[in-house]
């Protein structure tokens, strides 16, 4: 009788019919053929060597594989091929290099936010995401809906200053 791990791996290699996925990465339409449950965090780093989304916790909880879905954040590590058809994924490598992300980064860096980085680019996927809403939220919301971003430097002095100074305390109508 095969071990638990053999059945394990033989799932895994089983043959899944394999998809083509075209969206639009970074603002190109990109296409590659793969199994329809293949992560996006894997087709990042393995298939287009953006190596900015980290893997971190791989279920939902770290926050270190954040992308722009859609326009708006996602744990790249929850979201898989056949989710992605059609649509638009924005990774830290475009948005690093945008107006938007600029004061964010800049926050960071004068706030000491960053320690070893490994977190850096899905906080500032986020953050970027929050301070550009119209109106802004409050910086108590920011700092809840930043509760899935973990820092395993465990530096959140920093990065609580780098909100502080993104986001008034109370909602700015601006
Ligand atoms: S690696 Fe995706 S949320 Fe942690
Ligand atoms: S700076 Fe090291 S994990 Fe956040």
């Amino acid at each position: 009788m095969p071990s638990e791990r053999a059945a394990a791996r033989q799932t895994e290699t089983q043959d899944v019919t394999a998809i083509v996925l075209k969206f639009s990465l970074n603002g190109s339409v990109v296409s590659v053929r793969c199994r329809p449950d293949t992560r996006l965090l894997t087709l990042l780093r393995e298939h287009w060597q953006l190596l900015g989304a980290k893997p971190g916790c791989e279920v939902g909880r770290c926050g270190a594989c954040m992308v722009w879905f859609n326009g708006a954040p996602a744990n790249a590590c929850l979201l898989m091929a056949y989710q992605l058809q059609g649509q638009s994924v924005q990774t830290i490598e475009l948005l690093r290099e945008t107006a938007q992300a600029r004061p964010v980064m800049r926050a960071m860096d004068a706030c000491g936010a960053v320690q070893c980085g490994y977190c850096t680019a899905g906080m500032v996927v986020h953050l970027t995401w929050l301070h550009q809403q119209r109106p802004q939220p409050s910086r108590a919301d920011v700092e809840a809906q930043m509760c899935g971003n973990l820092c395993r430097c465990t530096g959140y002095g920093g990065i609580r200053r780098a909100i502080a100074a993104l986001f008034p305390a109370e909602a700015a109508h601006k």
